[in-house]
C-alpha cells in the first residue's frame, strides 16, 4: 500500500508526479505529498492530509512547482494518523536527505531510540523518517556516498521497503532500494521515471527495469545504475511492457469499478486464448508437464481477499473433475501454521497484484518446504510471479478500482482451465467431457456480455438496498463461494453490513439476526441443490427477511420465494460462479454510487496490501 513516483529528466516534475500518483491513488489516499528540486536550489517539499485532489490544488496541478526532479508519494497510513506532519516526503532536518517509502520498517522503534541518542530529533510518528535519518547518520558517518549510506542502513532496517531517496549534494538523482515492496523504474530518451506500479508511468514509457530484493538503484537523467547491498555494479535486462496507455485510463466510464466490469467479457476471453488453441488447453507457458500434474494428490490454494474467494470456488471445481484433494487457505493464517506440507502436492497462490504480502509469505513457506508453487497472478514481473516456480498470467490488464471485478473473473476462469487440464493429464475425464467442458468455459464471455446489456432491473433494485443496514448472502457449494465474494463486495464498497454463509449453516446462529426488512441475497444456480437453498429462503423470508435470488434462466419457480430475481443464462453449473457473480458486482456498484461513496476508493482499504 501507499503509492510512490519519482522523476529525473528535463520536463517539469511536479506535474507528472502529480498524473503518476493519480494512477496510484488505490494504494492508499489518505494524504499526499511531493519533494521537487529545481537544478541546484534547495528542496521545495509539498504534503498535505487527504486525497491527492488537495494537493493537486494547493500546487496549481504541480505548475506552481519548479524543478525537473523530484518523488512523490500517496499514503496509507500503518504508523502514524493521516495528517501533513505524518505524510511523505520524510526530510533530515538539515534537507539532507528527503525520502518517501512503501512498506514497514518493524525495528523502527529501537533504531529510533539509537537515532535519539545519536542527536536526532523527530517530528512525526512514522517508521519512514526513521529510515531518512539512519540514512543521513550513515551519509554522514562515512564516505558521503549515496550508495554506500543507504546499504548500510539496508543492514540495518527490518521489514519491507520501497525507498526513494533525494541528497541535497546529489543534484537531479534518485536513488532507491527495495525489500518486499514492489517498485518498477522506467527509462525514456532522457528521463527516469520511478514507481510503485506500471499505470504510474505508462504514459511515458514501456521499457521497465524490475528493480530486485535488496537492490538499490540510482536515476539520473535517462540513465539508471543498479548496485547489490556490496555497493557493486549489476546489470538488469530491460523489459517492455504491452499494456496499452489507454487501458489504465476510464475510457468514458464515470468509474474504473464500471469500465472494469464491462471489460470483463474481453479479458475473460484473452485469458482462455493464452492457453487454449485448436481445442486443446497448452501449459507450456506455465510450465506443468502431465506427468507433474499426474503425480500430485493435493492441492493448497493459498490467497487473500477475493482472490481467496476464487479458491473457494475452485476446490469445488477441481474435486469435481479430479481426485484431488483441495484444501483452500488464508494465507495470513498459512504462514504462521506449523504445518508439514504433503510432499506431493502443489501449492497454488492467486494474486491479481502478485505482491500481497501474506501470499508472497506463503508461497515462500512452500518453497522453502520444497513444494512446488504455482502463481496465477495478473502482474506481469511481479514479486509473486518471479518466485512461483510457474506462472499462469491472467490478462485483465491494470486493475484500478480497489474492489476487485475483473481481475476476480480472469482468475476465476484461469482455475477452470488448470482443473480441465488436471483432469485430462491425469485420465479422470473423457475426450468428450472434456470438449464439452471446454465449450462451455469458451461461452462464458458471450454470457457474461449478455447480463452486462441488461442492468437497468438491478439498478432499479440497488435502490432498494440503500438505506439497509445488514444483509446476508447465502448459497450452497459454488453458490456459497460466490455468495462470499457478493457480500465483500457489497461490504467494502457501500459499507453495509454483510455476511456470506453456506445456507445449511443459516440454522446454526446467523438465523436469529433476520428480522423485518433484512435483505437475504440468495445464489441457486447448482442444480441439486436448489430446493435445498430455496427451503432456506423460506425460512428467512418467513422470519421477516426480503429476498433476492441470482439463479439461471429457466428457474421461474424462485419468484415464488424472491422479491425480485435476476436470471443468468444457463452454463455447466461448474463454471455459473462466472455468470451469477456479475449482478452482485453491478448491485454493489449502484448501491454505492447511490449513496453518494467514492466507489473506486473506498474508505480505509487500498488495493494491494503489501504490509501484514
Ligand atoms: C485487497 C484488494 C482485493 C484483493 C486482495 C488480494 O484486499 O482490495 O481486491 O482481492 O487485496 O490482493 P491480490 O493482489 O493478492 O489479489
Amino acid at each position: 500500500m501507499c503509492g510512490i513516483v519519482g522523476f529525473t529528466g528535463t520536463e517539469q516534475a511536479a506535474p507528472i508526479l502529480l498524473d503518476g500518483l493519480s494512477k496510484l491513488e488505490y494504494r492508499g489516499y489518505d494524504s499526499a505529498g511531493i519533494a521537487v528540486r529545481d537544478g541546484e536550489k534547495e528542496t521545495e517539499i509539498i504534503k498535505e492530509k487527504g486525497k491527492l485532489k488537495v494537493l493537486a490544488e494547493m500546487t496549481n496541478q504541480g505548475k506552481a512547482v519548479k524543478g525537473t526532479c523530484g518523488i512523490g508519494h500517496t499514503r496509507w497510513a500503518t504508523h502514524g494518523e493521516p495528517s501533513a506532519v505524518n505524510a511523505h516526503p520524510h526530510s533530515s532536518d538539515d534537507g539532507n536527505v528527503i525520502a518517501v517509502h512503501n512498506g514497514i520498517i518493524e525495528n523502527f522503534q529501537e533504531q529510533r531510540e539509537k537515532l535519539i541518542k545519536k542527536g536526532y530529533a523527530f517530528k512525526s510518528q512514522t517508521d519512514t523518517e526513521v529510515a531518512v535519518k539512519l540514512i543521513d547518520y550513515y551519509y554522514k558517518k562515512y564516505s558521503q556516498q549515496p550508495i554506500e549510506a543507504i546499504a548500510r542502513a539496508m543492514v540495518r532496517i527490518r521489514g519491507s521497503y520501497a525507498l526513494c531517496v533525494m541528497f541535497k549534494d546529489f543534484p537531479g538523482e534518485i536513488y532507491c532500494a527495495r525489500k518486499d515492496s514492489p517498485m518498477i523504474i522506467g527509462i525514456a530518451d532522457g528521463e527516469s521515471y520511478v514507481a510503485s506500479d506500471v499505470p504510474a508511468i505508462l504514459k511515458y514509457t514501456r521499457n521497465v527495469y524490475y528493480i530486485g530484493n535488496m537492490e538499490i538503484a540510482k536515476l539520473e537523467k535517462g540513465a539508471v545504475t543498479f548496485y547489490n547491498i556490496d555497493s557493486e555494479v549489476i546489470e538488469k535486462p530491460l523489459t517492455e511492457i504491452k499494456w496499452d496507455a489507454e487501458s489504465a485510463e476510464k475510457g468514458g466510464y464515470e468509474h474504473f469499478m464500471l469500465k472494469e466490469i464491462h471489460e470483463q467479457p474481453k479479458v475473460i476471453r484473452d485469458t482462455i486464448n493464452s492457453v487454449v488453441t485448436e481445442g486443446k488447453v497448452h501449459f507450456d507457458s506455465v510450465n506443468l508437464t502431465d506427468e507433474e500434474m499426474q503425480q500430485i494428490e493435493l492441492v493448497y490454494i493459498v490467497a487473500c481477499g477475493s482472490a481467496y474467494h476464487v479458491g473457494v470456488a475452485l476446490q469445488y471445481v477441481i474435486e469435481a473433475l479430479t481426485s484431488m484433494q483441495v484444501r483452500v487457505e488464508l494465507a495470513s493464517e498459512f504462514r504462521y501454521r506449523k504445518m508439514t506440507l504433503n510432499k506431493k502436492s502443489l501449492v497454488i497462490v492467486i494474486s491479481q497484484s502478485g505482491e500481497t504480502a501474506d501470499t508472497l509469505a506463503a508461497l515462500r513457506e512452500a518453497r522453502e518446504q520444497g513444494i512446488k508453487t504455482l502463481g496465477i497472478v495478473n502482474v506481469v514481473g511481479s514479486s509473486i510471479a518471479r518466485e512461483a516456480d510457474n506462472v499462469f498470467y491472467t490478462l485483465a490488464g491494470p486493475e484500478i478500482s480497489v474492489a476487485t471485478t475483473k481481475a476476480y473473473s480472469t482468475q476465476l476462469v484461469a482455475g477452470y482451465l488448470l482443473a480441465l487440464q488436471f483432469a485430462k493429464a491425469r485420465n479422470e475425464i473423457d475426450d468428450e467431457k472434456y470438449q464439452m467442458l471446454l465449450e462451455e468455459v469458451y461461452s462464458i464471455p458471450d454470457k457474461v456480455e449478455k447480463i452486462l446489456t441488461d442492468k437497468e432491473r438491478l439498478q432499479w433494485f440497488s435502490n432498494k438496498l440503500i438505506n439497509v443496514s445488514d444483509s446476508f448472502f447465502i448459497g450452497r457449494g459454488i453458490d456459497y463461494a460466490i455468495g462470499m465474494e457478493g457480500s465483500l463486495k457489497l461490504k467494502e464498497i457501500s459499507y453495509i453490513h454483510s455476511e456470506a454463509y453456506a445456507a445449511g449453516e443459516l440454522k446454526h446462529g446467523p438465523i436469529s439476526l433476520i428480522e423485518n426488512g433484512t435483505i437475504v441475497i440468495s445464489v441457486v444456480t447448482q442444480t441439486g441443490l436448489i430446493e435445498k437453498t430455496i427451503s432456506n429462503m423460506v425460512e428467512v423470508k418467513s422470519r421477516g427477511a426480503k429476498v433476492m435470488a441470482v439463479t439461471t434462466t429457466g428457474n421461474y419457480f424462485l419468484e415464488d420465494t424472491a422479491e425480485f430475481v435476476c436470471y443468468v443464462p444457463q452454463i455447466d453449473p461448474l463454471f455459473a460462479g462466472s455468470l451469477s457473480v456479475i449482478p452482485l458486482q453491478l448491485l454493489s456498484y449502484y448501491v454505492s454510487i447511490g449513496k453518494g461513496f467514492d466507489v473506486d476508493k473506498p474508505r480505509n482499504l487500498a488495493k494491494s496490501v503489501t504490509v501484514e
